[in-house]
């Protein structure tokens, strides 16, 4: 936006601020397809957000739909059926719950996020010795950080994860943050146009993408056999909450089925560009015991890779979750 610097000559009694009169409030720059000014349609979920009030436990709202520090809970204990309920209840409204000083060891990791459900093994990445169900990123000057484009994790699986509970062992001395973005703010926020274009179609999403370059060669057909590339719908439902959600990402979709190849990519760079708007986003700084929990279906997120050398070491449990409908 151009902006007009009053001099000392100039009159400034005709001047109107670009803010103060604006259809909806947003100011739309051609040029380049983008428009500034407030996001609007989040308003009231994050109204309703602020407002909410737990009994088991306080959450502070982080940003404008997404994100929930809570406090007053110590994860290595033995929760209640009611405050595990509870916490799936914020889970669903903050779509991720933030955690300080939690010292789990994996065992009471694995046994907190066991309440949510069954925890799976992932093929591809390194897990905790001998904890096959924590998968360890453990980034040290010899083995920089590779987690930083926007995903939801295993979107290649006929299930993908519904949650996953990251612990912070080792956190850098700045840096590594781990973003989350709202996927369904970012749907809402589509143009009607753009939700009629894209509500019946299916994304075809495949490991290969990012794990590929992992496999051995002498095991590549094994694993292709076992995760063959799957199709989800690109708008998904949310299955507890209902909500609609935009579920394309760079790291692991292939193509739009059924769709030249040109158009397919044109509308995934445009559909995936959703994530990155900082109005949809909330921002984790890791400490040590810091404990992030993401609801995988709704949000998706993104590691930061801005601390190499230092060494960042974090565990991820991640709860089987439903086929996307
Ligand atoms: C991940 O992509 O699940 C890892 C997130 C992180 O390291 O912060």
């Amino acid at each position: 936006m151009s902006t007009t610097i009053a001099t000392a000559k100039e009159d400034t009694s005709k001047q109107v601020h670009p803010g103060s009169k604006l259809e909806n409030g947003r100011f739309y720059i051609s040029k380049y397809g983008t428009s500034v000014g407030p996001v609007s349609h989040i308003r009231q979920e994050r109204e309703e957000l602020l407002a909410k009030e737990w009994e088991n436990f306080s959450v502070k709202l982080m940003s404008a739909t997404i994100g929930g520090m809570v406090s007053g809970v110590d994860l290595r204990e033995d929760l209640s059926d009611d405050v595990i309920a509870e916490l799936r209840s914020a889970l669903l409204a903050y779509k991720v719950l933030f955690f300080r000083d939690q010292p789990v060891s994996g065992e009471q990791h694995r046994a907190f996020a066991k309440r949510f459900g069954e925890l799976e093994i992932h093929p591809f990445l390194p897990s905790t010795e001998g904890d096959p169900e924590l998968v360890r990123f453990e980034k040290t000057p010899q083995m920089s950080g590779y987690e930083n484009g926007w995903h939801s994790d295993v979107s290649w699986r006929e299930t993908p994860s519904m949650a996953a509970i990251l612990h912070g062992v080792d956190v850098p001395t700045s840096g590594g943050d781990t973003l989350f973005a709202d996927m369904c703010a970012a749907y809402d926020g589509l143009s009607e146009k753009m939700k009629e274009r894209i509500d019946s179609l299916h994304a075809v999403h495949d490991y290969v993408q990012a794990f590929g370059p992992a496999v051995p060669d002498d095991k590549k057909e094994e694993m292709r056999e076992q995760y063959p590339t799957v199709l989800h719908p690109v708008v998904r439902t949310h299955p507890e909450t209902g909500r609609k959600i935009l579920y394309v990402n760079r790291f692991f979709v292939s193509h739009i089925e059924g769709m030249p190849e040109e158009e397919s990519h044109e509308l995934l760079l445009r559909l995936c560009r959703e994530a990155e708007y900082i109005e949809y986003q909330c921002r984790f700084k890791w400490e040590k015991d810091s404990i992030a929990f993401w609801d995988n279906r709704a949000v998706q997120h993104y590691a930061a890779s801005d601390y190499w050398p230092e060494t960042r070491i974090v565990e991820r449990a991640s709860i089987i979750g439903d086929r996307p409908v």
